[in-house]
């Protein structure tokens, strides 16, 4: 018996070798999996697949269609992640700082890989009270550098925080564990995107800077959470109480016997 079998790996491998199972869980979208995983599998048989791909690729679809206008990309190019930064304001300067331990973007270790390490490094731009990027691209150089025809880049020589303490690129002033607190704390913190991962047809993931297009695409999704936020939060109350029917809380929460 596991009384807290999440997606319900042990009980699966316990039916494996044929014990008798009870599996539980508090969590209703755990015990739906660990039904999909070990119930349905038995109860329905082989044809069960056809009808797992049909409905995997309609949701797949359907989502895509309806969040397309989310993730806008360029002519050429499928977006698969956006690198955020949180920022806070530099105590001296007043300039937006984004904070991250290292830039790092590509650093795998396979030799067949060693010619695309790829990371961003911090320009700054204390006109404008802002820090801007640009990407370095190029292959392993000495330790953990970026070896391009201008020279090595170590994407964490470049860091903006370090064990809670930040930096200033515009003015290099250290900004303070205790500030960086205060900040999150009262919620004034901000972000910025500073790179995007993308794909070209089936091709390996690259990188570039974010443009005007990914700016609109996040407002866009901003808009519409905001819209829909009240709707959302009535469904969750909704769906909430119709899980708190004891009958379907029992099934919910006990309900896992092969
Ligand atoms: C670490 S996960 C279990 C992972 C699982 N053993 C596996 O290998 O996939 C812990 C689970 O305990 C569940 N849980 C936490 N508190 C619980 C409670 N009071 N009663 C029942 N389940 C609970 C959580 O919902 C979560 O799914
Ligand atoms: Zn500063």
């Amino acid at each position: 018996m596991d009384a807290f079998a999440g997606g319900g790996s042990i009980p699966f491998e316990a039916a494996r070798y044929g014990f008798n199972v009870l599996a539980s869980d508090l969590n209703p979208v755990a015990v739906v999996t660990m039904k999909a995983a070990m119930e349905y599998p038995l109860k329905f048989g082989p044809d069960l697949q056809q009808d797992i791909d049909k409905w995997v690729k309609w949701v797949g679809d359907e989502a895509e269609k309806r969040l397309a206008e989310f993730f806008p990309s360029l002519p050429g190019e499928t977006v698969q992640n956006y690198l955020w930064a949180h920022t806070v304001v530099c105590p001296q300067c007043q300039s937006v700082v984004p904070l991250s331990p290292n830039w790092w973007l590509y650093k795998r270790p396979e030799k067949q890989n060693l010619h695309k390490w790829c990371a961003v490094k911090p320009i700054p731009n204390p006109e404008n009270k802002r820090v801007d990027f640009e990407v370095v691209r190029g292959k392993k150089g000495k330790g953990i550098a970026i070896q391009t025809a201008e020279g090595e880049y170590d994407p964490e020589t470049t860091a903006t925080i370090s064990r809670g303490v930040g930096k200033c690129p515009n003015c290099g002033s250290v900004i303070e564990n205790d500030l960086i607190y205060e900040q999150g704390r009262a919620d004034v913190m901000g972000h910025q995107l500073y790179a995007v991962a993308y794909r070209r047809g089936e091709g390996n993931l690259e990188f570039r800077l974010p443009q005007s297009i990914d700016d609109d695409g996040f407002d866009k999704a901003k808009t519409s959470f905001n819209k829909h936020l009240h709707y959302w939060s009535f469904r969750f109350c909704q769906m909430f109480q119709f899980l708190t029917d004891i009958n379907l809380l029992k099934e919910a929460l006990f309900c896992s016997q092969v």
